[in-house]
């Protein structure tokens, strides 16, 4: 029995069929010290102890999945979500996902660094697989101290730029919604986007109006609409569209790439659609809950059914929506998938059985997106294995800059992979998954398309059910500045459409009744 060390150290995957976005090929697949060393026909690798085999004859040998958006354990709504960053990557990995990026959150007028590093401690001790973390800014100041004869910079600006270049950040999020919580204004948004653009960093925005959700939930209250429906009611997918253009629109006054999280809506989905027909640097990322399941779930009679879908934006009472936002992630429109994975169970939920606006916002996805993904995308015929791996793994891994380390099966690449059964079926569950929740929104789906193997950092860490991994395994990556796939498209941009004055011949006429000349 090869030690833990050992077994961490060499694998050697057989027969099966390695898939990237870009190629499949029948190979074998070498791996020491946590990298892919060799991919090839036939590896024969020195038969020395410790070399653990894995046969993936029939199978698909994937990219782990990269789930890039979560929140594990984040105190919200009065509560704090169930899944801590142990039982959610553990969950993450049984469903074939090798890394998470997760989100700092600061509360207002708070240290960004101090939530970073809060967070790090959260995750550091518990993680079953890799992480990042995404920071949010949930407010601004250009206020400047001059004491002590040196300008010291209370400034936002200051702590995105130390978290950039010391701490390996490089997206922040700017929500627009949760009024007086973590909203932020149109001129803090033109100035985070600016800062954004400056240090490298992709801007990310949580878009939707956060003031038409309040006057729209007072609104619905004043009805008497209590009940879980009143959440999507008082947001229709206008407000998710309205806010999805205005951050587009000044992202793209300063050139910033924006990346847009939780696409839930048709009409958002086609707003950044048409912004990249446009040409604009925009990316959408819909999540396994709208991909898979829709907002008619918000009118069931079951008052704790109903509420164990509230997440913001809500899903969409139009059933054809899950089916449309696949439609564009198949055909690029969209981008890439994460899960907004946020989970309270049913007595958290219940904060909100009197008035749907207190019910804790967020649903489950981590263990179930990526096979989700396969049944909706790939067994329905609407994309390939290797779009698949596009938008589970590689674009993520391109637009956080992580790639080829992650996202990628080749020589050099980290060695998180998993070996996958697109024919075996599996049946989604409450009573089966491994979230620390008591719901599963996707609770009977049957799902072609399953994990039968993750490997992550060249280790089986689950394997046909069984774990073999322990808390605090995962490591923290950075992930550097100015990601080339985003960037040099953003650089591109900007030297053919800088204005230029007009040469012109100097003004010698009246000026308010004086010539010039006399003056
Ligand atoms: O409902 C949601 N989405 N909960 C998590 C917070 C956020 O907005 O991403
Ligand atoms: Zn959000
Ligand atoms: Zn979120």
């Amino acid at each position: 029995m090869p030690s833990q060390k050992q077994a961490r150290q060499r694998l050697l995957i057989k027969g099966g069929k390695v898939v990237n976005d870009d190629l499949s090929v029948v190979a074998d697949v070498y791996v020491e010290d946590e990298v892919v060393q060799q991919v090839g026909p036939n590896l024969k690798p020195e038969p020395s102890t410790g070399l653990v085999v894995l046969d993936a004859t029939d199978k698909l040998v994937i990219p782990g999945g990269i789930d890039t958006h979560t929140h594990m354990e984040f105190p919200f709504m009065g509560s704090r979500s169930k899944d801590d960053f142990y039982t959610g990557t553990k969950a993450a990995i049984a469903g074939g996902t090798t890394m998470i990026i997760d989100f700092a959150i600061p509360q207002k007028g708070c240290s960004l660094t101090e939530a970073f590093d809060t967070w790090k401690s959260r995750a550091d001790p518990k993680v079953c697989c890799d992480y990042s973390l995404h920071v949010a800014v949930t407010w601004w100041s250009n206020e400047v101290d001059n004491r002590a004869g040196f300008q010291f910079h209370k400034l936002v600006k200051k702590e995105m730029e130390s978290l950039v270049q010391n701490k390996g950040v490089n997206s922040f999020k700017m929500f627009m919604a949760y009024k007086d919580i973590y909203m932020v204004n149109d001129e803090e948004l033109y100035e985070a986007f600016s800062c954004c653009k400056e240090l490298g960093a992709v801007a990310q925005v949580h878009a939707e109006n956060g003031e038409l959700i309040a006057q729209g939930a007072k609104k619905m209250l004043a009805m008497g609409i209590t009940g879980p429906e009143g959440h999507e009611l008082c947001r229709p997918e206008e407000v998710e569209a309205e806010a999805t253009q205005r951050a587009i629109t000044i992202a793209n006054a300063v050139n910033c790439p924006l990346y847009v999280v939780h696409v839930m809506s048709r009409s958002s989905a086609k707003v950044i659609s048409n912004a990249r027909r446009e040409g604009k640097v925009v990316y959408g990322e819909p999540i396994a809950a709208s991909l898979g399941t829709d907002g008619t779930n918000y009118w069931n009679k079951d008052w704790a059914h109903a509420a164990a879908y509230v997440m913001g934006p809500p899903l969409r009472p139009d059933p054809s929506t899950p089916g449309f936002l696949m439609n564009l992630l198949a055909n690029g429109d969209l981008s890439v998938t994460g899960t907004d994975n946020c989970t309270f169970d049913i007595c958290q939920k219940a904060l909100g059985k009197d008035d749907f606006t207190k019910i804790p916002n967020g649903v489950n996805g981590v263990e179930d997106r990526m096979s989700v993904i396969w049944e909706k995308g790939v067994h329905s015929g609407k994309m390939d294995e290797n779009r698949f791996v596009a938008v589970t793994s590689t674009n993520a891994a391109k637009i956080f800059n992580l790639y080829p380390k992650k996202g990628r099966i080749a020589v050099g690449s980290d060695a998180d992979i998993v070996i996958w059964d697109p024919n075996a079926t599996r049946t989604i569950s409450a009573k089966t998954h491994h979230q620390a929740n008591n719901f599963n929104i996707f609770e009977g789906m049957v799902c072609h398309g399953v994990p039968v193997a993750t490997v992550s950092r060249g280790k089986v860490v689950y394997e046909g059910g069984v774990f073999n991994v322990t808390a605090g395994e995962g490591k923290y990556v950075s992930r550097p500045p100015f990601p080339p796939y985003v960037y040099k498209r953003v650089r591109q941009r900007e030297q053919v459409s800088q204005p230029v004055p007009v040469k012109r011949a100097p003004y010698t006429g009246m000026v308010s009744g004086t010539s010039v000349m006399q003056k």
